[in-house]
């Protein structure tokens, strides 16, 4: 149950994206949570338990992608990525996912960029969305950009090559250290220059270019929207803040949009 005071944040909010002429969301790992995806910091982060990795991952995959490759592949791994590995291999989308596919279909939400690798946007019926940081569930080449779902693709050798260009192949997660591909970086950037309002969703806006993106938007002059249970480095800059877990806060904007559409 929602209390008096945030449902009064809910309606601000929606009556902001009414507003807004191009909104686009920002999500991140707490969109997730209610997924049983663990975040990355804060309570139960992975990094929390783990230390946030070097930031240097990407340097030493180029530098010896075999053994990479190899430990990947190995069952080696630390106990927490494994188990995260199983979070994320049998999340199913939770109500805010399932709540900002709606939030499309209706016309308030033009485009959507999430840091998740999950893919559990697209699972939940969202179009319009840019992996920033790529998908778990895919390989992509670091030479020509080929990107392919994991199961359509046998791994004969270590490392892998590609079949367009024969440079190497890696998982579509983007590295720390690494680039962000630079036509997702382009589709990011224009949608947000595009944007006079943005959602952030469960982020703790730590990490860069993506965590950029909402300051493109308030220095535009645009409305900032967050919902998250704690507040973060951006919440001063929101015109409205909603201090509650995205899996509640998400269906309550959209029945309060629906009952507004309705009258
Ligand atoms: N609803 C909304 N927000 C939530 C919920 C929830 N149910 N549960 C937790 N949160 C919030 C936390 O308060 C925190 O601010 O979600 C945020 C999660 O922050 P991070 O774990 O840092 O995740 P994220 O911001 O997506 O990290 C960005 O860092 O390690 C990299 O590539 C990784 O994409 C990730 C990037």
């Amino acid at each position: 149950m929602l209390n008096l005071e945030l449902q009064e944040a809910i309606e601000r909010a929606a009556q902001l994206l009414k507003s807004s002429r191009y909104r686009i969301a920002l999500t991140g790992a707490g969109m997730s949570v209610e997924s049983g995806i663990p975040p990355f910091r804060g309570t139960g982060g992975l990094w929390t338990k783990l230390g946030e990795p070097p930031m240097t991952g990407y340097q030493t995959f180029l530098q010896d992608p075999k053994a990479w490759w190899e430990n990947r592949l190995s069952d080696d791994q630390p106990s927490e990525m494994t188990d995260f590995q199983l979070a994320l291999a049998n999340a199913t989308p939770n109500n805010g996912h399932y709540a900002l596919a709606t939030l499309e279909t209706m016309g308030f939400l033009q485009y959507l960029i999430t840091q998740n690798v999950d893919g559990l946007h697209t699972d939940a019926g969202s179009q319009n969305v840019a992996e920033i940081h790529g998908n778990t569930q895919k390989l992509r080449c670091i030479g020509c950009g080929f990107r392919i779902h994991r199961d359509e693709f046998v791994i004969s050798e270590v490392p892998p090559i590609c079949p367009e260009c024969g440079n190497i192949i890696k998982s579509d997660g983007v590295m720390f250290g690494e680039p962000i591909p630079s036509a997702t970086l382009s589709i990011c950037q224009e949608e947000t220059l595009k944007a006079d309002c943005i959602l952030i969703l469960g982020t703790s806006a730590t990490v860069h270019p993506a965590a950029s993106l909402p300051e493109i938007v308030y220095r535009n002059g645009g409305n900032l929207i967050e919902v998250n249970p704690e507040s973060t480095q951006l919440s001063s800059f929101c015109n409205v803040n909603l201090f509650g877990n995205t899996g509640e806060v998400l269906p309550a904007l959209i029945s309060i949009l629906s009952k507004s559409r309705n009258q």
